[in-house]
């Protein structure tokens, strides 16, 4: 008996038809599964009913929950004998009693085994997925970013809404020889497979992704056996990175090397401690501010700290950043984001068209917070309390810089400016009004960025300039 599927991952059907069988007492071996690889027809012909009488009891068959879920994940595979397994194990199931429970059974093995290969395909396609710009003439304006992928098994649809979740406020499309999937910013749209050629070409964004990789690319933490077993070679002609591999391997003795000659950093001054903590001036002026601020030790972070960081750049710009605490290279030299997250946020700046110096730049915490490692100092997420003894700078900072509207790179610096925990995740990209009026993008903090797994950076990376530039478009006027 020849049934047939609507679609390659049409589980539903599956469901439907094999009860049917099971019902009737169709023997595995009587049935033959064929799905629909023409992603877009739909399944028109119903199973013809079986002539004649059943030819083994019929049965109803109860499944543990596990063995759903399992099924969920096999039909996936791109083995044609799926189907056939899983009526198999369904069938037995309902004949053997001690079936569920026999780890070593080989149709249990198998099944698992093709569950396992496509969640590690799913996996690689969350980690290995590049998008890249294109400018398309959306009334939006804002640009699409399309993506190559070629996954093993028929995991798009699974996966869209992983994609939908991460890259919500981007338009995007991800195009697979075998199915493509699109998101508008309100659904997502199925469409066929695509060829290759329709991916877009390397743009500027690729370059710069490049340069990127290549300048955090720490040669004292290669793995190379690791980040080959975690990026099998198969998907290295669809990353950009993966040229850069070698030549970087290369060096990375000589460089490493290098690193451990050179001298540790070392804060520049101490400044003394004062048990009191000074108002913040009620007169015009940052320089006033600033100078108040130095002697701050209304937490312990000022007595450790070189010095106070302020924030940087013109009166009322149309925004103002606001991210966590000065780091290392920022508490030496006295200037908010200077070091390696300063250097990830200009990127993402200059590629979202901000201008640094039309913007003012400044942190919820004053003084740099880490421990000590060996001679290094290593950054230290702020306690709440020290961010909460910093509030009142940012807030005089604010009233003397006058933004249009604000911007929170990260948890710390949206809690200090909305006055409430924020899951970032969720409400990045978004607006948010606070009490006085004024507007607040909440988006990551770039050292979030430097954190993630490599391979997860080049869409990251996307999203957060995507973010920057809803900002750099300003929060939509208020009603009335
Ligand atoms: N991280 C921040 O939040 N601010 C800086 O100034 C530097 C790193």
């Amino acid at each position: 008996m020849l049934v047939r599927l609507a679609s390659e991952t049409d589980l539903a059907g599956f469901r439907q038809e094999a009860r049917a069988l099971l019902a009737r007492g169709v023997p595995p071996s009587e049935v033959v599964w064929a799905a629909e690889s023409g992603q877009d027809d739909l399944f028109a012909e119903d199973v013809p009913a079986p002539a004649g009488e059943p030819r083994a009891a019929a049965v109803t068959v109860s499944v543990p929950a596990a063995f759903l879920e399992l099924c969920n994940t096999v039909v996936l595979h791109i083995d044609p004998q799926r189907f056939a397994l899983l009526y198999r194990l369904l069938w037995r199931l309902a004949r053997e009693p001690g079936l569920r429970h026999d780890p070593l059974d080989a149709d249990m093995l198998q099944a698992r085994q093709l569950a396992q290969s496509v969640r590690r395909d799913i996996h690689k396609m969350h980690a290995f997925v590049r998008f890249r710009t294109v400018a398309d003439d959306d009334p939006s304006g804002e640009p699409l970013h399309v993506a190559w992928f070629e996954p093993e098994h028929h995991i798009v649809e699974a996966n869209a809404p992983w994609f939908k979740r991460r890259f919500a406020n981007m338009r995007w499309a991800i195009l697979t020889p075998r199915r493509c999937v699109a998101w508008d910013r309100r659904e997502l749209h199925f469409l066929p497979g695509a060829g290759r050629d329709a991916a877009p070409p390397p743009d500027a964004g690729e370059q710069l992704w490049l340069t990127y990789y290549q300048s955090i690319f720490n040669p004292a933490r290669l793995k190379l056996r690791m980040m080959q077993q975690e990026m099998p070679r198969k998907y290295w002609r669809n990353l950009p990175e993966a040229q850069l591999i070698a030549p970087l391997a290369a060096q990375a003795q000589e460089r490493s090397g290098r690193m451990l000659e050179a001298p540790a950093t070392i804060p520049l001054k101490r400044i003394p401690l004062f048990a009191a903590v000074p108002q913040a001036p009620a007169g015009p002026g940052l320089p006033a501010l600033n100078e108040a601020m130095q002697a701050c030790r209304a937490c312990p972070l000022g007595a450790t700290a070189t010095q106070a960081v302020p924030g940087e750049g013109p009166l009322q710009p149309g925004l103002m950043f606001v991210g966590e605490q000065p780091g290392d290279q920022e508490d030496l030299r006295g200037r908010p984001f200077v070091g390696p997250a300063g250097q990830l946020l200009d990127r993402a700046f200059t590629q979202a068209g901000i201008a640094r110096q039309e913007i003012f730049v400044t942190n919820a915490v004053r003084h740099f917070s880490f421990e000590l490692r060996g001679k290094r100092r290593i950054h230290k997420t702020p306690q709440q309390q020290e961010a909460d003894a910093c509030r009142h700078w940012l807030e005089h900072e604010i009233a003397q810089v006058q933004p249009r509207a604000l911007v929170a790179l990260g948890a710390t610096a949206a809690r200090a400016l909305l006055g409430r925990a924020v899951p970032v995740l969720k409400e990045r990209g978004t607006w948010h009004a606070r009490g006085d009026g004024l507007q607040v993008l909440v988006t990551l903090h770039p050292s979030a960025l430097l954190r993630m797994p490599s391979e997860q950076l080049p869409a990251a990376f996307d999203a957060f300039v995507g973010d920057l530039r809803r900002a750099a478009a300003g929060p939509a006027p208020v009603a009335g």
